[in-house]
């Protein structure tokens, strides 16, 4: 275990296991079709990276970047799109792929940013869900993991910008953030 985390809340094998069956459940769904996956980085670039490899299906791949400012007493709640939106996904089937879903608001914005591009259909399949710090009305299609409100990291979350390339997802020691 690294030396910065409590505790382990889910290991490599597990996370790969799960992940691998919701590949299975997203391929039986999607049969048939050509949806495009959309990783909302850099969160879900570990997560996207592997579900894509248990899609049996005829793919296509694009991300987005969001700036999420909402512990910033200035602005907050206030979320960017850091890189542009130049996708192009009108009559597609989409599915959003995302590390975790928390108060609901970077979603929330997301999925109204991208209804107005007119896709065919869109699904939202996150890795973690904490539904008891939910904010805003965005519920997932496909949940990985349902997890407490507790901060997690690895797996592609980090803290600072650090820890996304833990192959476990796991809680850091109260000692890191003081
Ligand atoms: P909201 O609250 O808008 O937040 O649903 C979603 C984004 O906030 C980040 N987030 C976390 N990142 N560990 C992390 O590393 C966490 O426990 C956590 N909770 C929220 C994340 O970027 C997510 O996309
Ligand atoms: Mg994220």
């Amino acid at each position: 275990m690294h030396k910065d985390l409590d505790y382990v809340m889910f290991d490599q094998e597990t996370i790969s296991r799960r992940v691998e069956e919701m590949g299975r459940m997203l391929t039986e769904e999607y049969a048939g079709k050509s949806p495009v996956l959309l990783c909302i980085m850099k969160g879900s670039l570990v997560f996207t990276a592997d579900l894509m490899r248990h899609l049996d299906l005829p793919c296509t791949l694009e991300s987005i970047t969001l700036s999420s400012y909402r512990d910033m007493a200035t602005r907050p709640g206030a979320i960017e799109v850091a890189s542009p939106v130049n996708l192009d996904l009108t009559g597609r089937d989409v599915i959003i792929l995302e590390d975790i879903l928390d108060t609901g608001k970077t979603l929330s914005f997301t999925l109204n940013l991208l209804k107005l591009q007119n896709p065919a259909s869109m699904k939202l399949v996150v890795l973690l869900d904490k539904p008891s710090r939910r904010e805003a009305p965005v519920e997932a299609d496909l949940v990985g993991f349902t997890i407490p409100d507790a901060f997690v990291v690895g797996y592609g979350l980090d803290y600072d910008q650090k820890y996304r390339n833990l192959p476990c997802i796991g809680v850091l020691k109260p000692s890191v953030y003081s």
